[in-house]
């Protein structure tokens, strides 16, 4: 049986954070909704130099300074803030990692699903050839329009993983539950910035997929609930990920409790939703907070709205401690420098236009930096940090 995994995993964020008691008071809401009843503590904006790019690069280029780039031979980008309807993020971040060009690039879309699928993907290609390693990064920016429901749920991440053969973090196991459902309750048209989103209909539709996905999984001779010692779920906002768990508890008839997933939610509080790096960010948590988990048995469940979800597991490895780096993952988060609402909104409504050549601020502390628009084009430099 294939043990191929996630053998090592890093996350980025951007320069900025929102605090979501400033957001509450600013549009005249009780900061508890969104502290309790959305469950979110702040949220990561980027700077005008910072974009899905960016973040992925700088996540992969801290994961491949650990681990080289030999045997690298593919490169999978999951986003949906694509920066080019044709060409793929993951060429971008190829190019400013100074790759091998025997490793193919590819960008990957099914909103915040397309990191599983990316996953999975990888894993075909290891079990094919275990000598091989491939990157994969989920990268996002969330938005939605400034005073909508949806605006404090949004966020910005990237996480990138390496997917080997013989994996230090998590063996992926064999078995997966998939569900697709066509269903319009997000998405975002190709003349938008910001996203479409029927927030009660994506709520009922993440716990549709989520009950699919389950009872193709268990169909399919997955493990038995009882004996998954954890759980991280898809989350937009934690909340949602809490609905989840009852949501399983209930349709499986079994009691699960809240500390099953409690340690998977701590991050994501603070970066906001990050689409398709979401529930690997609930991954790096649960890993970073708790340091018994050798040899647990982790379900994780993927959404992606549109819609497509995926229930699979997979087992902690003995030596996970060796590769985790708790301190680097938090200062990822604590190093941000914090904006107010004004300067939020002015960032929010900032889009450049592909007609203009322009020059963005040097702002972001980051190793790369998005330097603006010439002849159409995007430009990427290193900031040498
Ligand atoms: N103190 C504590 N909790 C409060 C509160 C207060 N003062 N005021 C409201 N709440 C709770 C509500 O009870 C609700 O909790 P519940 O769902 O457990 O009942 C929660 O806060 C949200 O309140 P609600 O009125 O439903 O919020 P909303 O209509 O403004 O929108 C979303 C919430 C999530 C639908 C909205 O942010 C959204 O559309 N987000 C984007 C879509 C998304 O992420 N979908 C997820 C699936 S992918």
């Amino acid at each position: 049986m294939s043990t191929a995994g996630i053998h090592d995993l890093e996350l980025a964020t951007t320069h900025h954070v929102l605090d979501m008691a400033d957001l509450a008071a600013a549009r005249g809401v009780d900061p508890n909704k969104y502290l309790v009843g959305i469950g979110q503590s702040r949220m990561s904006v980027p700077a005008p130099d910072e974009d899905v790019v960016t973040m992925a690069a700088t996540a992969a280029s801290r994961l491949l300074e650990r681990h080289g780039t030999e045997d690298l031979r593919a490169l999978l980008v999951a986003t949906e803030t694509g920066v080019d309807q044709s060409k793929a993020v993951a060429t971008f971040v190829h190019g400013m990692l100074g790759l091998p060009s025997s490793v193919r690039s590819v960008e990957l879309k099914q909103a915040c699903y397309g990191g599983t699928a990316a996953l999975q993907m990888a894993l075909g290609i290891v079990a094919r050839e275990p000598s091989a390693r491939v990157l994969v990064i989920s990268t996002d920016v969330a938005r939605y329009a400034l005073g909508t429901p949806g605006e404090p749920t949004q966020g910005a991440a990237a996480v990138a993983m390496l997917v080997t053969a013989e994996p230090a973090l998590l063996a992926i196991e064999p078995v997966s539950g998939l569900a697709t459902i066509d269903v319009d309750d997000f998405w975002r048209p190709n003349d938008s910035t910001t996203a479409v989103v029927d927030g009660a209909l994506s709520m009922g539709a993440y716990q549709n997929s989520l009950t699919a996905a389950w009872d193709d999984f268990a169909a399919r001779g997955g493990a038995p609930i009882e004996q998954i010692d954890r759980f991280v779920h898809h989350q937009p906002f934690t909340k949602m990920a809490r609905k989840a768990h009852m949501t399983l508890a209930r349709h499986t008839g079994v009691r699960l409790s809240g500390a099953q997933m409690e340690s998977g939610l701590a991050y994501n509080r603070e970066l906001g939703n990050s689409y398709t790096a979401s529930l690997y960010v609930a991954l790096a948590s649960l890993l970073d907070a708790e340091d018994d988990l050798a040899g647990k048995r982790v379900g994780l469940f993927s959404y992606g709205s549109g819609s497509v979800g995926e229930f699979f597991t997979g087992i902690v490895g003995e030596d996970y401690l060796a590769v985790r780096r708790p301190e680097a993952d938090r200062a990822v988060i604590e190093d941000r420098v914090p904006v107010g609402v004004e300067e939020y909104m002015a960032l929010h409504r900032r889009v450049l236009s592909s007609e203009e050549d322009a020059e963005t601020p040097r702002v972001t502390r980051a190793p790369f930096r998005f330097a603006g628009i010439q002849g159409r084009a995007r430009r990427y430099e290193a900031t040498g940090r």
